[in-house]
């Protein structure tokens, strides 16, 4: 695909990167999966005095890049600053949907929230803006930015150092222009960085517009939703939208129903903010971040403060961190606290759905043999299969129809995302593993081979060959059929001539 090719393209300066940059492709950072989140960090500073905020333009702020096509233009935090804070990368899955978010939707939610909690809309000029016309940022911890379109162009200039048709101008390296002309000859615009007819920011952008969003398993029905509803959490992080009923759009990003769980407004965090602040964007403001496939962000909250330790413990904290001093977040935070550890425990079980994979029991982002079986980290389908669950139980994963539950209905889903190789050992048309989990004691060994299959007829003693010794092995039980009776071929119930004609049949190595 060539939008993702140029995701992961790795830059160099001679096709463009620097003189000051903060990673070689935009895959380095947004990679779990491709596109989405990260644990990489940038730096942000600044100066605060009592005249307020400012983010040291001339000194190359607010954003830091760390790295440099030449030690002569390396950057580093300025003694003026007194203010730094990390940013972690967040996801950009399912961001085609998200743009497309009609700007009435997300005001008509800022317009129903409680004033205690009440969002603000930033309204942005796309860099690409023909007319000028302004529409509500979403993109970027403080909402900076309203279309993918500028986020590539901006994150091409700012992270990589690639200057390009919306961005032309370097940026200063420490904020000095000379030090441009002293690290980088690359004439701008240097996008495309590698002489394709498309533009670098143009195929970042496609790629991403398409990227679909996050899995969330079960898909609805949690009681653990029901009490995040009680406590407020969905004032902020908004449930659902649907994208624009827009002929100019693809039918994929129009007029779908999308669930990221976020109302994509700016919200005062007072203590828990990060005291940068980014043009209307107050130090203590953070744009709601959409909690879809939250179960794979690690590190959480705008800084990542809360990284490593167990899901339950980073969503805890970071539940908690909402209660600080003078931010929207503390009703909520506190009607969390109140709650009994059952409830909480539903609660923090919802959160885990999202981004959850349909089948993917034990959470290795494969369908496999352990998702079968079972193990120590879920239970398999094959212990589900036949058994009624609801949403809240463990089984609810592999009842991908919802109805109540797992049984054949599911398999056919099953199969298609099963990513083991599909054999059909008996040759009846019915892929082993399907018969495995309809019956798992036809596998005891959880090998994945139905024990009754011979690969190779003939092999009695499993030496990989039919020979002399399995030959003796027949003889052996000539006339009777002991348990197990693998030397009666043919299934006659008894070890006879017709065996022995098979036998040498079968003659020689396994195929
Ligand atoms: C050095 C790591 C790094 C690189 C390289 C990088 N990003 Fe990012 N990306 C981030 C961080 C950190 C943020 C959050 C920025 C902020 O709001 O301060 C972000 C935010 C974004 C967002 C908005 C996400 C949101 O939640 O709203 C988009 C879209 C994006 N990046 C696209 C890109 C593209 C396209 C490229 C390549 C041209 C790229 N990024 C390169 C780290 C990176
Ligand atoms: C007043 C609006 C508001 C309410 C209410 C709210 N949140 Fe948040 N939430 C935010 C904002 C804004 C952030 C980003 C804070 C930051 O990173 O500094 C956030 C961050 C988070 C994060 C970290 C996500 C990440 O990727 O970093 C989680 C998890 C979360 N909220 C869950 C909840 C839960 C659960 C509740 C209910 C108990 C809740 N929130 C209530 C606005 C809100």
């Amino acid at each position: 695909m060539i939008g993702q090719d140029a995701y992961q393209l790795n830059l160099t300066p001679e096709t463009g990167l620097g003189p000051v940059f903060n990673q070689r492709s935009c895959g380095s950072c947004h990679n779990r999966p491709v596109g989405g989140p990260g644990a990489q960090f940038v730096t942000r500073f600044g100066r605060l005095t009592k005249g307020g905020f400012d983010p040291l333009d001339h000194l190359g702020g607010s954003l830091l890049q760390a790295q440099a096509v030449s030690e002569d233009c390396e950057e580093f935090i300025p003694p003026e600053a007194n203010i730094s804070t990390l940013r972690v990368t967040p996801g950009v899955l399912a961001y085609g949907l998200v743009e497309a978010i009609p700007d009435e939707a997300i005001l008509a939610v800022r317009d129903a929230q409680d004033a205690s909690i009440q969002g603000e809309a930033r309204m942005v000029v796309p860099l690409e803006s023909l007319d000028g016309e302004e529409l509500v940022g979403r993109f970027g911890w403080k909402a900076q930015i309203a279309t993918i379109t500028s986020f590539s162009a901006d994150a091409a200039l700012n992270e990589m150092g690639l200057t390009n048709a919306l961005l032309p101008d370097e940026i200063a390296p420490q904020g000095d222009p000379a030090l441009i002309d002293l690290c980088d000859d690359v004439p701008d615009p240097e996008d495309p960085p590698d002489g394709s007819s498309t533009s670098f920011v143009q195929r970042v952008t496609d790629f991403q517009r398409f990227l679909a969003p996050p899995p969330q398993t079960p898909r609805s029905g949690m009681t653990g939703e029901v009490i995040f509803n009680q406590v407020g959490c969905n004032q902020c992080h908004t449930p659902s939208f649907i994208t624009r009923d827009d002929p100019m759009l693809e039918d994929a990003l129009r007029n779908v129903q999308i669930r990221p769980y976020s109302d994509f407004l700016l919200h005062g965090m007072g203590l828990a903010g990060d005291g940068i602040v980014d043009g209307p964007a107050s130090g203590q403001q953070l744009r709601t971040p959409p909690l879809w496939g939250l179960r794979y962000r690690d590190p959480i909250w705008h800084d990542g403060r809360f990284g490593a330790g167990t899901f339950e413990e980073r969503v805890t904290y970071a539940i908690y961190e909402h209660g600080l001093f003078a931010s929207q977040g503390i009703d909520s935070a506190q009607a969390f606290a109140a709650l009994g550890s059952a409830d909480k425990a539903l609660l923090i079980q919802f959160l885990d759905s999202l981004g959850r994979i349909e089948f993917d029991a034990d959470g290795d982002e494969e369908i496999d043999w352990a998702d079968v079986f079972g193990s120590d980290d879920g239970v398999g389908i094959a212990e589900c299969h036949g058994q009624p669950c609801t949403p809240d139980d463990a089984c609810a994963i592999h009842d991908v129809n919802q109805d109540g539950l797992v049984d054949d209905l599911d398999l056919p889903d099953f199969l298609a995302a099963f990513d083991g190789e599909v054999l059909d050992c008996d040759g009846d048309g019915t892929p082993d593993v399907i018969e495995i989990i309809r019956n798992p004691l036809i596998d005891a060994d959880q090998n994945g081979v139905p024990d009754d299959c011979k690969t190779c007829p003939g092999d009695i003693d499993g030496s990989g060959a039919v020979d002399v010794n399995d030959l003796l092995a027949m003889l052996a039980v000539w006339e009777s059929c002991p348990d197990p009776c693998d030397a009666d071929l043919d299934g006659s119930g008894t070890v006879d001539v017709d065996d022995l004609l098979m036998l040498l049949m079968l003659w020689g190595d396994c195929a």
